[in-house]
């Protein structure tokens, strides 16, 4: 790994104490059905084509890995933080599958220029402190035909800008949380197109449910209600959600968005 700068070490500090916080968020019902209707629309931005090797990038817990790995004859996760890619679960995973983790630096990709069919990026990017120097090194190893899919918090709408500030001002987010970040679509697009990428599709996600099923331990409401009663509320959240991200100008006030991206054809 290239020398670490102040922020990356941050980071390694800070997800070394989230990752039992990630653990214990898939032990509740409700934030789970949340994580995994989020993680069926990522999937259905890759491509249909099953292909050879994905890459997921800042894997976490590796929450997309076995969900890849019924697509992708390899697939390899990436993250700097050992403690993150230790709480890494392969119950469900393909029986064949090929699925490495590695401990890494997204700015500085230790694979092989033009090599990978997908790579995927969950919620990740905003905690670099160089985008776009990351953007480029996805650029880099990507096949030319190759797909990006990246899921990040939206900053369109002014009003979760103010929740972002004022849960920033919250002691327990420490001085490396990174819940402030997040960015508009011009910013995302911006990025992008800068690191010789191309944003192809975008489908806003997360309204309502997003605040209360995304992480029991931040917003502590639905984990207080017997199981049964916060997993129907969560679903029903969910559809309110689902109805949002259809209204014209309302879906654009998400706090969440999922794009498809290629390697443009100068790229
Ligand atoms: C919000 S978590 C997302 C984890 C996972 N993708 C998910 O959706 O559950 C962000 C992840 O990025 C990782 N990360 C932060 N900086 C990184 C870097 N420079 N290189 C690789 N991973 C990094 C963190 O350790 C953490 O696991």
């Amino acid at each position: 790994m290239p020398p670490l700068t102040e922020h990356r070490k941050d980071q390694i500090e800070m997800h070394r104490e989230v990752a039992e916080m990630y653990r214990r968020r898939a032990g509740y019902p409700f934030a789970d059905d949340f994580q995994q209707e989020r993680n069926d629309i990522l999937l259905s931005l890759t491509p249909d084509e099953p292909g050879t090797h994905a890459l997921d990038l800042g894997c976490g817990t590796g929450i997309m890995l076995n969900h890849l790995s019924r697509r992708f004859r390899r697939v390899s996760g990436m993250d700097i933080s050992q403690e993150m890619l230790a709480g890494y679960d392969r119950t469900g995973a393909a029986p064949d599958a090929r699925i490495s983790l590695f401990r890494g630096d997204m700015t500085a990709l230790p694979v092989a220029s033009d090599s990978v069919d997908l790579v995927l990026c969950r919620s990740a990017l905003h905690h670099m402190d160089d985008e776009v120097r990351v953007l480029a090194e996805i650029c880099r190893v990507l096949k030319p035909d190759g797909r990006v899919v990246v899921g990040e918090p939206a900053n369109d709408n002014p009003l979760f800008r103010l929740a972002r500030w004022f849960i920033r001002r919250r002691p327990s987010f420490g001085k490396t949380h990174t819940i402030d970040r997040a960015y508009t679509r011009a910013q995302l697009r911006d990025m992008f197109d800068r690191a010789g990428l191309e944003v192809r599709r975008e489908i806003r996600f997360g309204f309502v449910a997003y605040t209360l099923c995304d992480n029991p331990d931040v917003v502590p409401v639905l984990k207080w209600l017997p199981a049964g009663l916060a997993r129907s509320t969560g679903r029903f959240l969910r559809g309110v959600d689902r109805v949002c991200s259809r209204l014209p100008l309302v879906r654009s006030l998400s706090w969440y968005t999922m794009l498809d991206v290629r390697r443009r054809a100068s790229s």
